[in-house]
């Protein structure tokens, strides 16, 4: 079982990379105020038909294809309802997917977030020709992460060069890390 909310946005963001995505959003945004977070997932790749956005929200739900589905998607839709929160995926086909889910704060079910900062770090430097633009905000406050921006300043030096990776961890340690605790 995915026990951590780390978990479940890498397998989002994993198989946003399997659909040939290149630009990848990742927001994550908690409002103390609401007891809510909520995740935001955006990429522009290959995307679904309107049976397969059907299907992949129930792995029981069975089409004449007989493509097999995992789990990643119930997984999240069913800890995002578990905690009293919701869930929803809109596709177009060639375009891209678009996620939400949301957790109540409050919930005794509601799982831990997890290493966060080690599943950017493996997304960012594990796939240099993929843009990722995450975003953390807790109400007004937000650390944003653009690859794009860092990719720019690198003038060509790749993302996965041994001394970016060690930059990108430090920026993350200090930045993200005071954000979550
Ligand atoms: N971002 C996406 N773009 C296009 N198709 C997607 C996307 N996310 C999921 N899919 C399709 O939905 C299917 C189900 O996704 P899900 O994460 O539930 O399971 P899986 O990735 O097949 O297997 P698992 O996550 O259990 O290893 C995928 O196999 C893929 O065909
Ligand atoms: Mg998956």
């Amino acid at each position: 079982m995915m026990d951590e909310i780390s978990s479940h946005i890498m397998d989002i963001a994993a198989n946003a990379i399997t659909a040939k995505a290149k630009h990848i959003e990742i927001s994550i945004m908690v409002d103390t105020k609401k007891s809510l977070t909520t995740l935001f997932f955006k990429d522009d790749g290959i995307g679904m038909n309107d049976e397969m956005v059907k299907k992949v929200q129930d792995p029981f739900f069975s089409t004449k294809t007989g493509k097999k589905v995992g789990l990643g998607i119930p997984l999240l839709k069913g800890t995002a309802e578990t905690t009293g929160g919701t869930f929803s995926l809109t596709s177009e086909l060639g375009k891209g997917v678009e996620i939400q889910a949301s957790f109540r704060l409050n919930h005794p079910d509601l799982p831990p977030i997890g290493k966060l900062k080690d599943t950017i770090l493996v997304l960012v430097v594990g796939n240099p020709e993929i843009d990722f633009a995450f975003r953390y905000a807790v109400d007004k406050s937000e650390f944003i992460f653009d690859t794009t921006i860092i990719k720019g300043l690198l003038d060509g030096v790749p993302v996965n060069h041994p001394e970016v990776v060690n930059f990108i961890m430090n920026y993350l340690d200090e930045h993200l890390q005071n954000q979550i605790d």
